[in-house]
């Protein structure tokens, strides 16, 4: 029987025998003393195996990095000058007086503290992988966080129900996993991109408060914040405005980081519209550590001779934005170079910049090529608007919004992140959480020329806003509300629409038309009709919450499973192709230039 976990042999057992299970983590040959550092889920301990103890010592000899094995000895303290401050058991090490191989170990094909793998090498050996300290601590950061998550949704009252896999297409916007059905021959079901509908139901069942912590699937384009399967802290609550609902819920985030990291966040989060987000950071998730803002300035630049800034600055689907740094007149021009490169990704067709070296001599203290061609007036407006200061540096960005708000978010957070940044306090430190509020109903698709819901076709309309849905589409704006953290979107949710008349709007603004809105949602609408209450609701990114409090760099490292960018699992092999009679009962046959 195991006396302990081996990262917690501490002075506590000292004198004491002690018995651990665990892994070799290394093992050291001392001229005559062999030295085997034991490795389990709580951490490492010195084992020290003397000649004199021939049997063990013969064992000691012949084990390897991963022998999993038995160990039983006596604590002692540690010789002066060997005690490891690193490590909880530094103090201590085990005299060993018995060894047991439990399992040899092949050797490994890469060591395990080698922080310079690559993911490929540490997909394709996952379970290798997850035996490293950083990945046992993330899984069981992951752990910790879904525990208090559920602690405090109890202590509220919410209830945790389940709801189904295979199921009907969702609306949340991606594409759907489809899997076929057998028995129902040219049948699929789709696997949930969340358990919005179902929640919704379960509001008009009068469970009154549901959550649950499940896995969701979206067949989207990935990236580091992205998983083609997710897992969400998925709730819905019945009879709440939008305020109590957020205040719930950043109340869950604030007691998930006090009790698991002892962090305290600031209560209550700041609100910002989604209009002012997009205004000042271009962005409707800003990352506020960052202390960089847009100017807008395309009043002043309606009448400049400089075609780039006056013609967007005429166009109402325009924007001309400054970006100010303070002290970014002494960024040398291969770094506004590399940002020039930077924007470009984002659809900008350049980077225009003013250096600010003397911000009272207008035009002559103002180093740029565009200056000639903005008159002075302009100038000194831009200089007065944006607070500018001798030593400082203007960004421009003129293009479409979209253009605009991309590229030049993008570069804010870019330069605050940057080595100039934190050493010229653009960038704080720490968590700085809000939410971000109104956001609009309906995002206009150009290329498709027509609306779609923003957050999710469900979500409620701003009260007074519901005659817009017919008149004014786009200046809607919806009870939907996102959590931001530190730039990343957190979670999101939104008051639902509770009325049948409301929601038929809502499908015409979408142009959804009944016989569609009935064969997708029908057993959404048939149940909003029987005294459906009102209600409302959120999901948090489980994944994303643990990769932000691990500090984790994509969210890969803190499921024990993930998919590559491709959507692939490296250690299993999935997806994979599947035998003719599989694919003959579920009535599939693939087409020629589909099979590999
Ligand atoms: P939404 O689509 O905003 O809302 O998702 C909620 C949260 O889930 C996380 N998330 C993801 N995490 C990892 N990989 C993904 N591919 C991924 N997609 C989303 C994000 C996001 O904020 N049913 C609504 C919620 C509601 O209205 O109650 C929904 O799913 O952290
Ligand atoms: P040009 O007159 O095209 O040579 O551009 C003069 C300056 O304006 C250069 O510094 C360009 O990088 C910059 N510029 C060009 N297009 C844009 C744009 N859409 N937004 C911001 N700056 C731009």
């Amino acid at each position: 029987m195991r006396t302990c976990y081996t990262g917690d042999v501490g002075k506590q057992y000292l004198d004491q025998t002690v018995t651990l299970f665990g892994w070799v983590h290394r093992r050291r040959d001392h001229g005559g003393v062999i030295f085997i550092d034991l490795r389990d889920r709580a951490g490492l301990a010195q084992v020290v195996v003397d000649p004199d103890n021939v049997q063990a010592f013969a064992i000691a000899e012949s084990i390897r990095n991963e022998y999993c094995i038995r160990i039983t000895g006596l604590v002692r303290v540690r010789p002066e000058g060997t005690v490891n401050p690193d490590l909880a058991s530094g103090e201590v090490e085990v005299l060993c007086r018995e060894i047991e191989v439990l399992n040899a170990s092949v050797t490994p094909p890469f060591q395990l503290d080698d922080d310079n793998l690559s993911e490929t090498t540490r997909l394709t050996h996952r379970v290798l992988d997850l035996r490293r300290p950083q990945m046992q601590n993330n899984l069981m950061l992951r752990y910790r966080v879904a525990m208090e998550v559920r602690k405090y949704l109890d202590e509220l009252g919410f209830v945790d129900i389940e709801t189904p896999m295979l199921t009907k297409s969702t609306p949340e916007g991606a594409r759907d996993y489809l899997v076929p059905s057998r028995v129902n021959a040219g049948q699929f079901y789709a696997l949930p991109q969340s358990p919005q509908l179902f929640k919704q139901m379960l509001m008009v069942s009068g469970f009154d408060r549901y959550y649950q912590i499940t896995k969701c699937f979206r067949d989207e384009d990935l990236r580091a914040d992205r998983q083609p399967e997710f897992t969400q802290i998925d709730c819905e609550t019945s009879f709440l405005n939008e305020a109590e609902i957020r205040e719930i819920f950043e109340g869950m985030i604030r007691q998930v980081f006090a009790r698991v990291q002892g962090t305290e966040l600031p209560q209550p989060f700041p609100t910002m519209t989604w209009a002012e987000a997009m205004r000042r950071y271009g962005s409707d998730k800003p990352d506020l550590r960052v202390k960089l803002e847009f100017t807008d300035i395309d009043d002043l630049m309606r009448d400049v001779d400089f075609k780039v800034f006056s013609a967007p600055a005429n166009d109402p689907a325009s924007r001309v934005v400054a970006l100010r740094v303070p002290g970014g007149a002494a960024m040398p021009r291969s770094e506004i170079d590399n940002y020039t490169k930077f924007v470009a990704i984002y659809g900008a067709k350049g980077l225009a910049y003013i250096k600010v070296n003397d911000a009272a001599a207008i035009p002559e203290g103002l180093q740029s090529p565009i200056v000639k061609n903005i008159h002075a007036d302009a100038l000194r407006q831009l200089i007065e608007r944006t607070g500018a200061q001798s030593g400082d540096l203007l960004f421009f960005g003129a293009d479409k919004a979209k253009v605009v708000n991309d590229a030049m978010g993008a570069l804010r957070v870019k330069i605050g992140h940057s080595d100039f940044g934190k050493t010229h306090g653009l960038f704080e430190t720490g968590w700085q959480p809000l939410w971000v509020i109104d956001f609009p109903m309906f995002e206009y698709d150009e290329e498709e020329g027509r609306y779609f819901a923003a957050h999710h076709p469900f979500t409620s309309p701003k009260d007074g806003h519901e005659d817009r849905l017919e008149s004014d589409p786009g200046g809607a704006l919806a009870k939907a509300y996102d959590m931001v953290l530190n730039g990343w979107e957190l979670g999101g949710g939104s008051v639902r629409i509770h009325r049948a008349d409301i929601q038929q709007k809502v499908f015409s603004a979408l142009n959804i038309d009944e016989e569609e809105a009935r064969l997708k949602f029908g057993f959404l609408l048939d149940a909003l009709q029987y005294g459906a209450p009102p209600h409302g609701g959120v999901a948090f990114g489980l994944d994303r919450l643990v990769t932000l409090m691990a500090g984790a760099e994509s969210i890969r490292d803190v499921i024990a499973f993930p998919k590559t960018q491709r959507a692939q699992c490296l250690l299993t092999q999935a997806p994979s192709a599947v035998d003719e009679k599989q694919l003959r009962e579920l009535h599939i046959r693939l087409r020629a230039t589909d099979v590999k």
